[in-house]
Order: structure tokens, then sequence, then C-alpha cells
């Protein structure tokens, strides 16, 4: 796990950058998707408005689930105002440009990771389980915005991109702090690099998709 991972709105546009380079990820990004990602702005911001939406979601969720854990509600209340406030900034763009947000669509990535939740076994387990999902789709997202803000052509979207990459790998951060707050650090590190493990695997057979964020 990168624990020296430190990604802030006080340090340089280089050094964030170059702090989320890889997050602990296996396996990079092609930068090329972001060639394809830029033809297809509208669908890139509609799913990026919907992964924020999901994101404000599932950290509700888990402050219901795991309510009598009182460092998972005092943290992760503040992150649902945020990603909340990322959606309104997504629609804020859509509608400056003239598009509309339309119809959610179904996050296969997302899917996909849900396989490898263990199901069954102690409650503790789960929230061990959401906290390393949560960590891991934070940090892939941090990864693509992190494309997205180096590579893109369109200057004003380039900012856009840094602005969320920064504050999502903080919210990674977070959700991996939390996990070693409730578990031990060596069943922590075990699990998560089975996860990294994984999503390696995922990536690896993976289209890669111009109208979507992961
Ligand atoms: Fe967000
Ligand atoms: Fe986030």
């Amino acid at each position: 796990m990168s624990d020296n991972f430190k990604a802030s709105k006080d340090f340089t546009k280089e050094q964030n950058l170059e702090a989320v380079r890889m997050l602990g990820l296996k396996l990079a990004t092609d930068p090329r998707w972001v060639n394809i990602a830029e033809k297809s702005i509208h669908e890139i911001l509609v799913d990026h408005a919907f992964c924020e939406q999901k994101a404000a979601t599932q950290c509700i969720s888990l402050i219901v689930r795991f309510a009598d854990y009182p460092k998972i509600v005092e943290k992760v209340a503040p992150v649902v105002s945020e990603e909340w406030g990322h959606f309104r900034k997504v629609l804020k763009e859509l509608k400056k440009r003239g598009l509309e947000l339309g119809k959610s669509r179904k996050d296969e990535y997302v899917l996909e990771l849900l396989k490898f939740v263990i199901k069954g076994g102690p409650k503790e387990d789960h929230l061990l389980e959401q906290l390393l999902l949560c960590g891991l789709i934070e940090a892939r997202s941090c990864e693509r915005f992190r494309l997205l803000s180096l590579y893109c052509t369109d200057e004003q979207l380039k900012e856009f991109y840094y602005e969320f990459m920064v504050s999502e790998a903080g919210h990674y951060t977070l959700f991996l702090d939390l996990a070693r707050t409730y578990f031990p650090p060596d069943k922590v590190k075990k699990r998560w690099q089975e996860w990294l493990d994984y999503e390696a695997s995922v990536m690896e057979n993976w289209t890669l998709r111009g109208d979507r964020v992961h």
C-alpha cells in the first residue's frame, strides 16, 4: 500500500500529478484513452456525473449500514457533501456546454468489482470490503482524471479534471486510513493487495471506452 501517498491543495500541480500517477494500482491506463474520451465529452461528462452521484449514494449507505462505527459516521459524512458537490459541478459544466444529463447508465466497472466482495461472515469484514472497494474506485477515478488533466486539449477541462483528481485522491486516502483505523495493518495490506490484483485482472481485459470514466 502506498503509505506515503499524498496529494493536496497545498502541493504544486506537478507534485500532485506525480503523486497520483499510480496510487498503488497495478495497471496504468493507456493515455491514448484521453484521445477517444475527448471525442465524446458529452458522454464522459454524463458518465462522470453519475459516478459522483453513485459515490455520494455509496457513502450514505456506508453511514447507514455502519452507523455504530463512530469514525465512519464522522469521516464519511463530509464526503457525502463533497461527492454531491462534485455531481453539481459536473451538472454545471454540462449546462455551460448546452448539454443535458439524460438517463443514468449501468457502471460495468463497478459491477465487475462487486463480484470480488466477500459475502457472508461477520459484519466487521463487510466493512473492510466496502472501505477497500470505495478506496479502489477512488484510486482508478483519480488515475483517469489525472490523464484528462494532463492530456486533454481543452484547457478549461484540464483545470476542471485537475480539481477532481486532487479531491478524489483525498477520498482514496481517507477510505484506506479508515480501514487501518478498524483493522490490523497486516489484514488491510493483504486484502488490499488482493483487491489490487483483482482490479488489474479486470482492467487487463477491459475495453477502453471513450464514453466511460472507467
Ligand atoms: Fe467525487
Ligand atoms: Fe470521491
